[in-house]
């Protein structure tokens, strides 16, 4: 049977792959709006808080237990992680800013659409980046340390949190998120 600790960087890895479904839906409503269109910022708003609820309010923050055991554990293998909890905080930070353009365009203010394109390219290119060096080092890095040597991390605090698009209970505040994914990336009920 595979280890909790497997289990959570498989979690880890699942949530990025769900991610980067999310993140070409952020492209499209940005290639919309560069094209002269009004995207739909219905399914805008729902997106950004669906990133701010889950990805920066769970998945990050377990990532960031997974990284301070392999520096505590592998010194060797800690290069760079650093770097992590800030990485997270400008991910979160590019998020709420693009959130709260978003809200206030619903909201009935004037947002420039350059402005709102570039936010929405910023967060898209942080976040993609982020995750490529997750996926091609650190989680490999990870499953190096966990391959020497079995051990738990406690994600308690977060264990309880689902995901509200990606899990099997669909909260229905994000009816349009689920509706916009592609068929592949749905659950079936
Ligand atoms: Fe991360
Ligand atoms: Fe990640």
């Amino acid at each position: 049977m595979e280890s909790e600790a497997r289990e959570l960087l498989q979690e880890l890895r699942d949530d990025h792959r769900n991610m980067s479904v999310v993140l070409d839906l952020l492209d499209d409503l940005a290639a919309q709006a560069s094209a002269g269109k009004d995207p739909d910022f219905e399914l805008f708003g729902e997106i950004m808080r669906y990133m701010t609820i889950y990805p920066d309010a769970v998945h990050h923050p377990k990532e960031d237990i997974v990284y301070g055991r392999l520096r505590e554990e592998r010194p060797d293998l800690a290069e760079g992680l650093d770097d992590v909890p800030n990485d997270h905080q400008d991910i979160a930070d590019l998020g709420s800013r693009l959130r709260d353009d978003v809200e206030a365009i619903i909201a009935g203010a004037a947002v420039r659409r350059e402005h709102l394109i570039e936010d929405t390219t910023n967060y898209v290119t942080r976040l993609r980046n982020h995750m490529r060096w997750e996926e091609e080092d650190l989680f490999m890095r990870v499953d190096e340390m966990l391959d020497a040597e079995p051990l738990e991390f406690d994600v308690s605090e977060f264990e309880h949190i689902k995901d509200p698009v990606f899990e099997l209970e669909i909260e229905a505040g994000f009816r349009r998120l689920l509706a916009g994914l592609p068929v592949s990336a749905r659950r079936v009920n």
